[in-house]
């Protein structure tokens, strides 16, 4: 865990996940991506992989024993899935809002227009994941992407990021700080990192 101060107004970061139900259907993944950028999140770092079993079983460790967790840790090594590292003011919040009730059944009725209430399929194929506190995003982040330094992104990105003007790059599908001169080290990352 980062030692740094945060003002309370700095950025949160979370870590979002599109599922393989859904990054399997690109008009949802492309749905997904634009209720993202619509409810103003800040794409810091985006990238798609297929996940290996053990890095599931490990990721969804707390779960170990209950009914849904081989369901789960089966699925989400059967296909292709998405990770994004968002920012925005309780992000962490915010994005599990958005997606909605766990439980598909639950989440159709109660949040019809959240993410899992519109796509998702059952309560194992619900659309996305969403850390679920501070820690958890830290740890999340760092499964997921090992080479980015939330400290660093702390002192270098989120106050240029917060300040604005922020570019968005539809080519990249991230955001970065877009201030006149020196584009700032979000502009100047390597892709895909
Ligand atoms: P997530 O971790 O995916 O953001 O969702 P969550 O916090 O709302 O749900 P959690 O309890 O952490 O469960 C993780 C994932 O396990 C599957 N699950 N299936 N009743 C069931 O069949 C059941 N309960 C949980 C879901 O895919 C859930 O997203
Ligand atoms: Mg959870």
């Amino acid at each position: 865990m980062t030692s740094i101060l945060r003002s309370p107004q700095a950025l949160q970061l979370t870590l979002a996940l599109i599922k393989p139900d859904a990054v399997a259907h690109p008009l949802i993944l492309e749905a997904v991506h634009q209720q993202i950028l619509s409810n103003k999140f800040l794409i810091v770092r985006m990238r798609e992989l297929l996940w290996r079993k053990e890095d599931c079983q490990k990721f969804y460790q707390e779960h170990e024993g209950r009914f849904f967790y081989q369901r789960l840790v089966e699925f989400m090594a059967s296909g292709p899935i998405r990770a994004y590292i968002l920012a925005r003011k309780d992000a962490i919040q915010f994005w599990r809002t958005l997606m909605g009730p766990t439980r598909v059944f639950q989440a159709r009725h109660v949040a019809p227009d959240s993410i899992r209430g519109s796509f998702g399929l059952t309560d194992t194929r619900n659309t996305t994941h969403g850390s679920d506190s501070v820690v958890s995003a830290s740890r999340e982040i760092a499964a997921f992407f090992p080479d980015f330094s939330e400290q660093r992104w702390y002192e270098e990105e989120e106050p240029q990021l917060r300040r604005g003007p922020v570019h968005y790059s539809p080519e990249e599908g991230t955001h970065c700080a877009a201030g006149a001169g020196d584009p700032g080290p979000a502009c100047r990352r390597p892709v895909g990192l």
